[in-house]
């Protein structure tokens, strides 16, 4: 499997705060399963503000200390972007960190309005060859009841990550519903880890064995698997 959403550089967030535990996070999710993880520190301004040449360090000191331990899967890094005029300024400078291979971007929403003018901004990256992806949707307050917003994003080429541990009930009934309804509706491309700790990554095993009883093992090995791979080397079918 290939995670594309995982915050375990040290100390950048509100992800892991030492090495023993960035290496102890990657070794379990490696045991789960995981061949490659790739690390997405917060990059949201008032919070975390964090910027590319700070985070590229870190997670190079990270790779060098951890990277050949027993038990690694291969380490990448790109960044969960608040969606804001701070992130569309830095992505006109060149200051974001899109995935690997520079195809797509994880953007994150705010959890409680939808962004003016989103779908339009969305279009800038586009235009630049970055999908964006969408982190989490289930975990947003006007997409609980119905997925519309997020639809017309889909169908303007932006791809829906879903939160493993939204199927388990982590971040609430709410979430979790929404979750398996999008998950009906057929509205996720990838679904990602998402964890800070090490003991997120049991829930994240409940997580991938609850979406194998929800979509079945074909399904579930396209959004754990496949897609994630496709979004790294830039062959999303649109
Ligand atoms: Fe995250």
């Amino acid at each position: 499997m290939v995670d594309l959403h995982c915050h375990y550089v040290p100390a950048v967030d509100d992800g892991v705060q030492d090495l023993a535990q960035g290496a102890a996070l990657c070794q379990a999710l490696a045991s789960i399963g995981y061949h490659t993880v790739v690390a997405t520190p917060h990059i949201r301004s008032g919070m975390f503000d964090n910027r590319k040449a700070d985070l590229v360090q870190a997670f190079e000191r990270f790779a060098q200390a951890a990277g050949g331990l027993q038990g690694m899967p291969a380490l990448g890094l790109g960044a969960e972007h608040f969606c804001d005029d701070v992130f569309f300024a830095l992505f006109a400078r060149g200051e974001t960190l899109p995935y690997p291979g520079g195809h797509a971007a994880l953007i994150e929403l705010h959890p409680e309005r939808m962004p003016l003018n989103l779908e339009a901004n969305l279009f800038r990256l586009s235009v630049r060859g970055v999908k964006p992806v969408i982190a989490h949707p289930e975990r947003y307050a006007p997409l609980a009841r119905a997925s519309q917003p997020l639809e017309s994003l889909v169908e303007h080429g932006a791809l829906a990550l879903l939160d493993l541990m939204s199927l388990t009930g982590k971040y609430g009934r709410r979430a979790r519903a929404a979750a398996e309804r999008m998950l009906e509706e057929d509205l996720y491309y990838a679904a990602c880890s998402d964890s800070h700790k090490p003991a997120d990554v049991e829930l994240v095993q409940q997580g991938i064995e609850r979406l194998v009883e929800l979509q079945g093992k074909e399904e579930a090995q396209a959004m754990l698997v496949d897609n994630p791979r496709n979004i790294l080397e830039g062959t999303v079918q649109d």
